[in-house]
């Protein structure tokens, strides 16, 4: 029996994409029993509810999840437990996926599509590690509430809940460790020790951990300066440790460093290597149907679903060897396109990628 692989394209352009990249998944000689059913708003739509019992089932007896994108503006008046948003969330809770791989390339052939300075960002390549189960994202209690005391007695109140429990620290200190390891042997752990003790917290479970890997040199940024270095000398990071709400906001700015957002892939992964793969990109419902939309960074994502879950290594290798090809030929879809480039719709992108396949 082949491995178990659920699709979920989810809304907008998440179906075009995902259909893009199982395209290429099914190319490769690999034995993948692959099941799609819908998530998020389109979830909603079709069974009133974003994250259905059904879905949620299949996901978790499978190796891993091929996830598009979720949420749509129509759905914003909806009860927070019913916006597409709660899918994702739902199935990282769910599934354990406590670690988010985020990387932020920048393709050598599309050095120009940034907003910064091509001699800051050529050859960037960056990996954020984020913490993607805990943090203020989870904590409880949260919600709204009266006053009790002080200067705004009486008054209603929004709160939430920042915590960490030291496991939940330290797992993810040996991802980031591990990861830099395999990679430049710099990791750089972000928070806002200054002022929370929860970041304290995190700052001195990581020291600690440093201490069983000592071919790595640890050091430690506030994420303020960190937002700030990020846009004024992105390369000297290489991989960066974070929580769940820092690493929210600081993997969209890494992104966009590279001009391409349409272009990155993303894994997030439990203890047992299972993994939900998806583009950093969203539902672009504005370009939904238009076939459009690049499909590389759900295509790239497939890459790396084989790489982590599947331990598919040189198949992974051939997909984002075949992505290099096609931009090297200088096929490119709406969102990257440039003068000297030949625009590609959503599904002559996939049919080049199959192409230089093989
Ligand atoms: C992301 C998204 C999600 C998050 C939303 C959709 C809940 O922004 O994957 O980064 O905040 O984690
Ligand atoms: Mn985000």
């Amino acid at each position: 029996m082949g491995h178990k692989i659920a699709v979920l394209p989810g809304d907008g352009i998440g179906s075009e994409i995902t259909e893009q990249a199982v395209r290429v998944l099914r190319a490769l000689d690999l034995d993948l029993e692959i099941q799609t059913a819908p998530v998020g708003g389109a979830a909603y739509d079709a069974m009133e509810h974003p994250l259905p019992p059904s879905t949620l089932e299949l996901a978790k007896k499978s190796s891993a999840v091929l996830f598009g994108a979720v949420g749509d503006w129509k759905y914003d008046s909806l009860p927070r437990e019913l916006r597409p948003e709660q899918a994702i969330l739902g199935l990282r809770k769910a599934m354990g996926l406590f670690a988010n791989l985020r990387p932020a390339i920048l393709y050598p052939q599309l050095a120009n599509a940034s907003s910064l300075k091509p001699e800051v960002v050529s050859g960037l390549n960056i990996l954020i590690v984020r913490e993607l189960t805990g943090d203020i994202y989870f904590g409880q209690p949260r919600g709204v509430r009266e006053v009790a005391d002080g200067p705004f007695k009486g008054e209603r109140q929004g709160f939430d809940t920042m915590h960490y429990a030291e496991s939940e620290v330290r797992r993810i200190a040996h991802v980031g460790f591990q990861a830099a390891r395999k990679r430049s042997q710099k990791l750089c752990s972000v928070d806002k020790s200054n002022v929370l003790e929860t970041s304290q917290f995190w700052r001195d479970i990581m020291i600690d951990v440093a201490r069983e890997y000592p071919d790595v040199q640890l050091s430690h940024m506030y994420v303020d300066n960190a937002a700030m270095q990020l846009v004024r000398a992105p390369k000297e990071f290489d991989v960066i440790v974070t929580g769940n709400l820092f690493g929210d906001i600081l993997s969209d700015e890494a992104a966009m460093l590279t001009g391409s957002i349409g272009m990155l892939p993303s894994a997030s992964l439990n203890a047992s290597n299972q993994g939900l793969y998806e583009p950093s990109h969203g539902s672009a419902p504005d370009i939904a149907g238009k076939n459009i939309a690049n499909p590389l960074a759900t295509i790239l994502s497939a890459a790396m679903l084989l790489r982590y879950s599947l331990g598919a290594t040189a198949q992974a290798d051939r997909i984002e060897a075949a992505v290099q090809a096609v931009l090297e030929l200088g096929l490119r879809t709406a969102d990257i396109f440039e003068a000297g480039t030949r625009k590609v719709s959503t599904s002559e992108m996939g049919d080049a990628v199959l192409k230089a396949l093989k």
